[in-house]
């Protein structure tokens, strides 16, 4: 039986669209937006797969919102939630119904530069390395157990733009590569790490794009 994943996102999609494209051993049962123009749900339902939009303006209250939300996917039965450029702070209440299922992508070499415009913040910080992290969500915002990083460097004519267009390559191999462990039941949680079951080679859980 393939693992039921559900994706959540706002804009673009171009991280589902690596992941549904990747050949992985997963069923997307359903594409779910806060944004109803997001185009990521027009690459979902042209390709045949669930689309539904949750416009959150319609619902001012976040915890109400979320509930909402929580309630939809779980319609889907998902063994696994994807946030795949979601741009809403998730409530706890949230985050605890699917806590050790939901994956983020983020990105920045996490714990450097939570929060938003990582990439301005990596360029005014002068970091010679820079990059992207995928791990699991808990209420502790952009701090949960980290599955997977890639690294690029950062160059001296870098702008926002070539750095994140340099991480999103990056973001697109990574994305994948996370989804398709916790497919096999290779990811465990222990002590707030993830250990990679069956890995010959620590090498592959670190991945430079360099
Ligand atoms: C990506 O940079 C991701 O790391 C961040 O939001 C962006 C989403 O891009 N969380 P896309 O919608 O997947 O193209």
């Amino acid at each position: 039986m393939s693992c039921r994943v559900v994706v959540l996102l706002s804009g673009r999609g171009s991280n589902f669209q690596a992941i549904a494209e990747a050949q992985l051993p997963i069923e997307i049962v359903a594409v779910i937006s806060n944004r109803p123009q997001a185009t990521g749900l027009e690459y979902a339902r042209t390709h045949g797969l669930t689309a539904i939009a949750l416009d959150h303006t319609a619902h001012p209250d976040r915890e109400a919102f979320d509930t909402l939300l929580a309630d939809e996917i779980e319609r889907h039965q998902p063994d696994l939630v994807v946030l795949a450029g979601y741009m809403r702070i998730l409530s706890p209440v949230f985050i605890a119904r699917f806590e050790g299922r939901l994956l983020n992508i983020h990105p920045s070499l996490l714990p450097m530069f939570p929060g938003l415009k990582t990439h301005e913040r990596a360029l005014e910080e002068g970091v010679k390395i820079h990059g992207c992290t995928v791990h699991f969500v808990t209420a502790d915002l952009d701090h949960g157990p980290i599955v997977i990083q890639a690294a690029v460097p950062v160059r001296a004519d870098d702008t926002p733009g070539s750095l994140a267009a340099r991480v999103l390559v990056q973001e697109h191999r990574i994305y994948p590569q996370a989804v398709r462990w916790f497919a096999e039941g290779r990811l465990a949680i222990f002590r707030g790490r993830v250990n990679l079951k069956d890995d010959s080679t620590s090498q592959s859980v670190f991945s430079t794009g360099m």
